[in-house]
């Protein structure tokens, strides 16, 4: 994959599947320009990958007015931004009668208000560009409402963005912007290194591949769809999974 001169935004991009996104992208020649709560860890990416290579901005994707700021100053520094990986994310486990309103709600707000509102402040440009690649990450949880690790507030918002994905694809296609979405299952990263052998095990027997992902193989379907290698290729949601899903 190709991604020579292009300047690629990746949400989350300081750990796990999004760190794993901005390696990728330095390594086909593009700018990786992360977006992080985590300001520390984002930069040691910066250190690992090529300070030349990588950008970090601090943003909290709960705050729509501080993405809206940061975003604006990203598009100042960079002129055109190719690309928008909306990987970012938190998990929600606890059973249905036991999620909060305020769990609800911050679950909402970053998994599913931040990738509207990040992408909300791009798609302009891009429009007035005639060029941008938009790619989501959701979760096998969206489809079957949870079932894995993440529950309802983490599925509803997963749910929300297939929606956003494909609502944004239809609009965008006429003026060059596609998007698509991908829907990992069990990945390692750090999001999941915390459960234990029994949990662990359980969601394991529920994956065909009989194993959790690799960071990288999450990412390989990310670059596909950010790449010009999907130019004909937008409103997909692709699941990488392990299997789990076959829902034709
Ligand atoms: N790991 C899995 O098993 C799995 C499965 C399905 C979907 N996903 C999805 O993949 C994406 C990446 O997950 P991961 O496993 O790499 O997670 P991770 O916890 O390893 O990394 C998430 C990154 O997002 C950043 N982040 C979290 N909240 C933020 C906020 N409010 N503002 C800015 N940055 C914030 C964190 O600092 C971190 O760098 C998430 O959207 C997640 O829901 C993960």
């Amino acid at each position: 994959m190709n991604f020579l001169n292009k300047n690629v935004i990746v949400t989350g991009g300081a750990s796990g599947i999004g760190k794993a996104v901005a390696k990728g992208i330095v390594e086909c020649g593009g700018h990786a320009i992360i977006v992080d709560l985590n300001l520390e860890a984002a930069e040691k990416v910066r250190q690992e990958l090529g300070e030349a290579k990588v950008s970090v901005y601090k943003v909290n994707l709960g705050d729509s007015d501080e993405i809206r700021t940061v975003f604006a100053q990203i598009l100042k520094d960079f002129v055109q931004i190719h690309v928008l990986i909306n990987n970012a994310g938190i998990v929600s486990t606890l059973p249905f009668d036991e999620v909060t309103q305020k769990e609800w709600d911050k679950v909402i707000s970053i998994n599913l208000t931040g990738v509207y509102t990040a992408i909300s402040a791009i798609y302009p440009s891009m429009k007035q560009h005639g060029y941008g690649r938009i790619v989501n990450v959701a979760s096998v949880a969206a489809k079957r409402g949870g079932g894995l690790l993440g529950t309802s507030a983490y599925a509803s918002s997963k749910a929300g963005v297939i929606g956003l994905t494909k609502a944004v694809a239809r609009e965008g296609a006429p003026y060059g912007v596609a998007c698509n979405g991908v829907c990992p299952s069990f990945t390692l990263t750090p999001m999941t290194a915390n459960m234990g052998e029994v949990q662990r095990n359980r969601i394991i027997s529920t994956i065909p591949l009989g194993r959790g992902a690799d960071p990288i193989e999450i990412a390989n379907g990310i670059l596909f769809f950010a790449s010009d290698m999907a130019s004909f290729v937008t409103g997909e949601i692709s699941d990488v999974d392990g299997g789990v899903t076959m829902d034709g």
